[in-house]
């Protein structure tokens, strides 16, 4: 290209015109990237999802993890296998599953011991089965193990080793008791640096080769919401919000109004975590019970139980289990509900779009009398005079078109929670269930064998859901196929054992999915095949 002759003014050489052309042509594209990329991430951030967020390798938590916690209730002692699998079972006989909890096992429930040569073993007294055997309990039931260790020398009562200066090792074992959510708690890490013990153990439990939710509980020491979805999917903002078996009203309201001023930091994948709930344990009212959930399905909290799910009331089963709650929680968009009003006792959350163009709106009243409140759709950023319909999520109904507000009247320490949306359609994000987490073949003789098992994924929302997405990369022995519709996939596990050799083989299947309406990526699922050969197996040369 011939770009013309240079120009020399006061001694300074001007590129040639062409060239200043080009040039300026050049900066002008560059300012323009600049600017996209400025943009870009203000959207994006605005959306819930800032340059780094771990959750975009791995797919998980991209909606608030929902599961059960033993802490809350019962504190240490208790804890055992014998309660976690009662426990287990009553989470699916109550209907929780069903209801998108998945998450359980012990928290600092002295389930492992360091052994003598320095790796971390189960504590067989207190969990007969071993770890891994109970991780397998809770998987055959379609739930997701979780575990509990802390950052530091010790966990908090030092009746259990923390992973300082073990975390490689510690991680491995974790995932070998195949974990699927660890909680690392920060007691006992005099001198240690935040930042770099938490992502430590994310490198570790990358190494570790399993996907594990990460559950960083610092109590908001650090601020981890300001670093911590680089490495983790969850960060506790506030110190815990009740002493084990006692509810404690004040301090969870205190907790909510802390978290929800950093409804900015939580998105798909890096959530705000104001603690377990406190719903259904003793001491609070039906209305507190309401109350609090409405609250922690606002802001996208975690919805991890802490109460006694064998022992629970027909109206502590209702909140726990609202489904058209459970839908503001878990929408795909994600976005974190926050206080936009709030007069004496009486505060207006909202700010949460929703994966249809919705919005969740909750008036909740802390004052001893009935409250009537008006929400003008100006203060949901909509059109004055737009006539609109409200969905009323606990008593499930539809009303109007209302034009430019609602009025509601909200009794003592009680919530109104609504969706307010232009269309009378009201249809509820995914909630995704599976019948098992994991399969297991066994082979017999020496001929080669065809075997197969299913895993039935069941989506409980609304929209049909498109197939599952197989990841590839499954060995030569696994093929895996789909068939269903929108609601249930099976996916059938086929294995060929020809060539195979005497011994264990395990793998972790990955489908990925997306929400068709909002067309956001769904939380992966991942599920053990595992597969034992006991003689070697003719054919081929495998
Ligand atoms: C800390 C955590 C609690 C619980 C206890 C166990 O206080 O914040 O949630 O795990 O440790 O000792």
């Amino acid at each position: 290209m011939n770009l013309g002759t240079s120009e020399s003014v006061d001694g300074i050489t001007k590129a040639p015109a062409a060239m200043r052309k080009t040039m300026r042509r050049a900066t002008v594209i560059m300012l323009g990237i600049w600017m996209a990329f400025v943009y870009g991430s203000i959207f994006t951030w605005a959306e819930g999802t800032p340059p780094n967020v771990h959750a975009l390798d791995d797919g998980l938590a991209l909606t608030p993890p929902m599961g059960w916690y033993p802490w809350n209730i019962f504190g240490q002692e208790p804890q055992n296998e014998k309660l976690i699998k009662e426990i287990v079972d009553a989470l699916v006989a109550s209907g929780m599953r069903e209801a998108g909890y998945s998450y359980v096992g012990p928290d600092e429930g002295i389930c492992f011991l360091r052994a003598s040569d320095g790796k971390l073993t189960t504590n067989l007294e207190r969990y007969p089965s071993g770890l891994r055997g109970l991780g397998d309990y809770i998987h055959k039931r379609g739930l997701k193990y979780a575990l509990y260790t802390d950052a530091g020398t010790h966990t908090c009562s030092k009746a259990m080793p923390g992973t300082k200066g073990r975390e490689f090792e510690d991680m491995r074992r974790f995932a070998d008791w195949r974990c699927d959510y660890v909680k690392i708690d920060w007691c006992h890490t005099e001198g240690q640096d935040v930042v770099k013990a938490y992502t430590l153990l994310h490198d570790a439990q990358h190494a570790a080769g399993r996907p594990i939710v990460h559950s960083l509980c610092t109590w908001g020491e650090g601020s981890p919401w300001k670093w911590a979805a680089a490495v983790g999917h969850l960060w506790r903002t506030t110190g815990d919000i009740c002493g084990p078996g006692l509810a404690d009203w004040e301090s969870a309201m205190k907790i909510a109004f802390d978290n929800e001023t950093l409804f900015e930091w939580a998105g798909p994948g890096h959530w705000n975590d104001p603690d377990m709930m406190i719903v259904g344990m003793p001491g609070l009212s039906e209305a507190q019970n309401r109350s609090f959930f409405s609250l922690w399905c606002m802001m996208a909290s975690p919805l991890m139980a802490g109460n006694d799910l064998r022992n629970m009331s027909k109206s502590t089963i209702q909140i726990l289990t609202n489904r058209e709650a459970i839908g503001v929680n878990q929408d795909p968009l994600g976005i974190q509900g926050h206080v936009i009003r709030r007069e004496g006792q009486v505060s207006i959350w909202a700010g949460k779009r929703l994966f249809d163009g919705s919005q969740a709106v909750l008036v909740f009243n802390q004052q001893s009398s009935p409250a009537d409140v008006r929400v003008p759709w100006s203060d949901l950023g909509i059109d004055e005079t737009a006539g609109l319909y409200a969905r009323d999520l606990w008593t499930h109904e539809t009303t109007g078109p209302h034009a430019g507000r609602i009025s509601v009247t909200v009794p003592p320490n009680d919530v109104a929670m609504l969706r307010i949306s232009k269309s009378k359609d009201f249809p509820l994000p995914p909630i995704i269930i599976a019948d098992t987490y994991v399969v297991s073949l066994r082979a017999t003789g020496t001929a080669a064998q065809a075997l197969s098992a299913a895993v039935t994924i069941r989506n409980q929302g609304s929209a049909e859901l498109p197939f599952w997405k197989i990841r590839e990369g499954l060995p030569g022995w696994l093929s895996v196929t789909i068939a269903g519709n929108g609601k249930s996939q099976t996916l059938t596990n086929r294995i060929s054992t020809v060539g195979l050799k005497k011994g264990f083989y395990h793998v972790v299947v990955r489908v990925d999915n997306t929400e068709p309406v909002s067309g956001r990526p769904m939380s992966t699922i991942y599920y053990d095949v595992d597969l034992e050969v006991p003689n070697d197996v003719e054919g081929g040369s495998k």
